[in-house]
């Protein structure tokens, strides 16, 4: 996205010589309510990769559809700054080629869908909705409150926008479904199985596109079939015409609503139990009892999750408060990536989870008071990691735990961790990612201090850096079936 500042700022001082041509294609149909829909392409494609999937929504279409294709941005590179002259030059065009209506609909692939987002949001008046194929409105401007309808729409193996990307937007339209449900038709997202980032164009995708995009498990005609429908119940239900149809397209929209939903959930679901706030919940529960082990009492887990200020001061404590039982208080800090321009491209799960808790020794010795220690080794946050890792597997849809048995080129694999002495090395120290050919390596680093340790406020901890299973499932789903490293 930085190149296209650049253009942006060349485009500044230097006369536009060059013009973005609009490449029409008339309707196929003589009859029906009239509609033209203009598609501007992603970074480095020419126009030309658009017309297959134009002319498929033309023929799927029962409006009497024009499509116009966008090209020769400069650099082939969509940019706000030539938009608003092609589009206003492609709607010329089609009043000269006798197009009467107002029923303009404006879609925009990857970077030109981030820029065909903020065109629709201050020329709402212009045009009846917006299209964002394998892009999305960028964070901070809502769903419900962009002006006019959106069809959000990828595929579920789109190596750049990824899939938990369009999770958070999805979550925020289900968000707004529990408050009204005609949001499922004015702002539908849609994710279809099979299709990557590179489908919703044609020929050869550039470099940018084929380092990062999965394989495909449907082959071209049958992406394009996918989308263009959703495209045209998308345009269908927003028109309200031809009335014939409007009811069909509904039903459409609402059924590829609940197949989202159903692609999503498992992604949704270890969302919430990375980053839950709530106390007793959330995987540093788990970890802790993980590392527990069988300790022959009942132990109650209190987590509290805290930003990195009062994280670094934070201490777990344990209590025993009743014969057979011990509460230990742990504490987690959710180490989240931050991506001001939103660019998809980046993860979208947490870095880590940095978690405080308390050795298998302390606990043992605090539920039987003089009881002689196992091994102040016991447990370690790989084995922490392999569960994550086991949990985001068995928590995946089928469909995506069968990809990562079959087509993953890079498991996750763990290496020992790496054993600190102090605070302060660990607090600063990231989990390790590692990516090799074959494989995401992946290290976390400890900080453990026995039950006998001379400040005796520090003593029996176990600090680990812990991989996040919303991070391994998102691995599971999209990097690891990808064929280069990044
Ligand atoms: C509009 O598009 C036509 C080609 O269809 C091109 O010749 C012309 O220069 C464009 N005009 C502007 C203002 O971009
Ligand atoms: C739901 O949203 C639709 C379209 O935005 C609006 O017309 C309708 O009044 C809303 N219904 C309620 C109950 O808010
Ligand atoms: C694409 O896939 C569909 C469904 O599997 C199949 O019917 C069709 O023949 C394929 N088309 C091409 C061009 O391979
Ligand atoms: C929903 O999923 C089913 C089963 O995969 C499929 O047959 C159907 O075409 C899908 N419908 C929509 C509208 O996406
Ligand atoms: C330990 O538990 C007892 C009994 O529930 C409670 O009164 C006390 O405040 C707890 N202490 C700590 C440090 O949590
Ligand atoms: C990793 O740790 C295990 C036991 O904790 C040990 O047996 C093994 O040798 C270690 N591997 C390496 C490469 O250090």
């Amino acid at each position: 996205m930085w190149k296209v500042v650049v253009v942006v700022a060349v485009l500044g001082w230097v006369t536009c010589s060059f013009a973005v041509t609009p490449h029409v294609l008339p309707p196929l149909i003589e009859t029906g309510p009239e509609a033209a829909l203009i598609i501007v392409p992603g970074a480095y494609l020419k126009g030309e990769a658009y017309i297959p999937l134009g002319t498929q929504i033309q023929l799927s279409a029962v409006l009497r559809l024009w499509v116009v294709v966008l090209g020769e941005f400069l650099d082939d590179l969509p940019n706000p700054v030539e938009l608003p002259k092609g589009i206003a030059n492609a709607t010329a065009q089609l009043r000269k080629r006798g197009m009467t209506s107002d029923n303009i609909f404006l879609a925009g692939h990857s970077l030109g869908g981030v820029f065909v987002g903020e065109y629709g949001n201050s020329h709402a008046h212009e045009l009846k909705g917006i299209l964002l194929l394998a892009s999305y409105i960028t964070k901070g401007n809502a769903l419900s409150q962009y002006p006019i309808p959106v069809l959000t729409i990828s595929g579920d193996l789109d190596g750049l926008t990824r899939i938990t990307r369009i999770a958070d937007t999805f979550q925020e339209l289900k968000g707004d479904v529990a408050h009204n449900v005609s949001a499922m038709y004015r702002t539908p997202v849609v994710v279809m199985p099979g299709i990557n980032h590179g489908q919703f164009a044609s020929g050869t995708m550039p470099p940018s596109v084929l380092e990062k995009d999965i394989d495909p498990e449907v082959n071209l005609t049958t992406a394009h079939i996918a989308i263009a429908r959703h495209c045209n119940d998308f345009m269908v239900v927003t028109l309200q015409q031809p009335t014939s149809h409007v009811t069909s397209a509904q039903a459409a929209l609402t059924q590829a609503y609940r197949n989202t939903s159903s692609i999503m959930e498992p992604l949704l679901q270890m969302k919430t139990l990375d980053e839950n706030k709530h106390l007793v919940s959330g995987w540093s529960v788990q970890a802790q009892k993980i590392l527990a082990g069988n300790v022959g009492t009942t132990l109650q887990v209190v987590n509290t999750v805290y930003d990195s200020v009062d994280f670094g001061s934070s201490k777990p404590k344990i209590n025993k408060t009743g014969q057979d039982e011990v509460v230990v208080d742990t504490y987690t800090h959710v180490d989240l990536p931050s991506n001001p321009l939103d660019i998809s491209t980046n993860l979208d799960s947490p870095l880590q989870l940095e978690v405080k808790m308390k050795s298998r020794d302390a606990i043992v010795q605090a539920a039987t008071p003089g009881a002689s220690t196992v091994t102040d080794s016991a447990g370690s946050c790989r084995e922490i990691n392999e569960a994550a890792t086991k949990l985001a597997v068995t928590s995946s849809s089928l469909r995506a735990q069968y990809r990562y048995r079959t087509r993953a080129v890079r498991p996750l694999v763990f290496k020992n961790d790496t054993n600190l002495k102090t605070g302060l090395e660990w607090l600063p120290w990231k989990l390790q990612f590692t990516e090799t050919e074959h494989a995401l390596e992946v290290t976390s680093a400890s900080l453990i201090t026995p039950v006998d340790f001379v400040i005796s406020s520090l003593a029996g901890m176990f600090y680990c850096k812990l991989l996040s299973p919303y991070r391994a499932m998102e691995w599971i789903y999209v990097d690891s079936l990808r064929n280069h490293t990044l």
